[in-house]
């Protein structure tokens, strides 16, 4: 399963400087015909979380208009605060930048600025998390989460027309009973979800302790995610519990599923899909000689991978052609796996399949027309 290019890919991509954090720019050392082909590719993203695209300025604005105060002297000062080095560490600067997300307004601002941007880079289509349980902790309503973020959605999809659906997740690492009143509150809007997924500290949380949520959320019809995140404890046996007992429809990150041929054999079986984001979760290490680089290993082992950018503004503000542009050269793919990506991105939807067809119909015009 972990062949010598996986670990080949692996090793550079441990020589490189912590994940988020990179000396050369992201089309550096790829050739100029592969960066246009990456630039013009009609794409898709599902592992994006609404409130890791709150860009520092952002975050200064909303304070400003929400007459709130921020630690930080400015912009830079508190893009340098941005150093985290595990999961745990980073879901703390997460959290506290969002606080100042409270109005309706600004759930239609920050969305509207991710859509904005992801349209001028040519993703056509895209499903958003949103991590609800933390905004309703301070207050807001419910109601003012989802229509701001469905405003934004119908807006940019007349203005930019750019595609885009809404994930609620819950946040793992809270009591499984604000999951649910997160949820209960969610149901009257249910028409503006697609899905429901799982994030935050997965430590102790197993996806197991949201079996009734995500049967309740099944039962509203809506689709199920989780995060299987990058060398957890207990990563592989909450693999199996989200893939088989839970029977989630994708998995966010799960990359150790290359360390279980078994599991890679029912996520096979089950024509899975994983929503890939090398930015920050792109290499396997615990307990390895050697790391492996999670989307060679993945390809290698010929699992679906779809790549996105997880919390871009917190990861250098890097957005999706930055990721695919750096994923080209530390997992060495080429330019018909980069195709192949683009697809399994389109095949993945939660849509109903002639509109499936629809986007795969433009890609296949691009591949055609390059
Ligand atoms: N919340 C935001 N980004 C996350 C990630 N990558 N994993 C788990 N929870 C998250
Ligand atoms: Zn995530």
């Amino acid at each position: 399963m972990i062949t010598r290019r996986t670990l080949m890919a692996g090793l550079a991509a441990a020589a490189a400087l912590p994940r988020w954090a990179y000396a050369a720019a992201p089309a550096d050392g790829v050739d100029p015909a592969l960066v246009q082909f990456i630039k013009g590719l009609p794409k898709s993203e599902y592992h994006v979380h609404l409130e890791g695209t709150l860009e520092a300025e952002m975050k200064f604005a909303l304070a400003r208009r929400n007459g709130l105060g921020l630690p930080f002297a400015d912009v830079a000062a508190m893009k340098a605060s941005y150093n985290y080095h595990d999961l745990a560490s980073f879901l703390a600067i997460y959290y506290d930048g969002m606080k100042v997300l409270l109005k309706e307004q600004d759930f239609r601002d920050l969305a509207y600025a991710y859509l904005a941007r992801a349209a001028a880079q040519n993703v056509i289509y895209t499903e958003m998390f949103f991590d609800p349980q933390e905004h309703l902790k301070r207050g807001v309503p419910m109601e003012a989460v989802i229509m701001g973020i469905t405003r934004a959605r119908r807006e940019a999809e007349t203005m930019l027309g750019i595609r885009s659906q809404l994930i609620l997740c819950f946040v793992r690492d809270s009591s499984a009973e604000s999951a649910m009143a997160a949820l209960d509150a969610a149901l009257p809007f249910k028409q503006y979800l697609v899905g429901v997924g799982l994030d935050s500290d997965e430590a102790g949380h197993p996806p197991e302790k949201f079996a009734a949520h995500f049967a309740k959320a099944r039962a509203n019809g809506l689709h199920v995610t989780a995060h299987c995140d990058i060398d957890q404890p207990g990563t592989l046996t909450n693999i199996r519990t989200a893939l088989v007992d839970l029977k989630v429809d994708r998995i966010d990150h799960g990359g150790n599923i290359v360390q279980s041929p078994e599991l890679v054999a029912i996520a096979k079986q089950r024509n899975m899909y994983f929503t890939v984001c090398p930015t920050f979760s792109g290499t396997l290490r615990k307990g390895l000689d050697q790391p492996v680089d999670v989307v060679r290993a993945m390809l290698d082992a010929g699992l679906k991978v779809t790549i996105s950018s997880d919390d871009p503004a917190y990861m250098a503000s890097e957005y999706i052609n930055d990721v695919l542009l750096r994923a080209v050269t530390r997992s060495n793919l080429s330019r018909a796996e980069l195709a192949q990506i683009a697809r399994n991105g389109f095949e993945a939807a939660w849509l109903p399949e002639a509109d499936k067809r629809l986007l795969l119909a433009r890609l296949d015009a691009y591949l055609a027309s390059v």
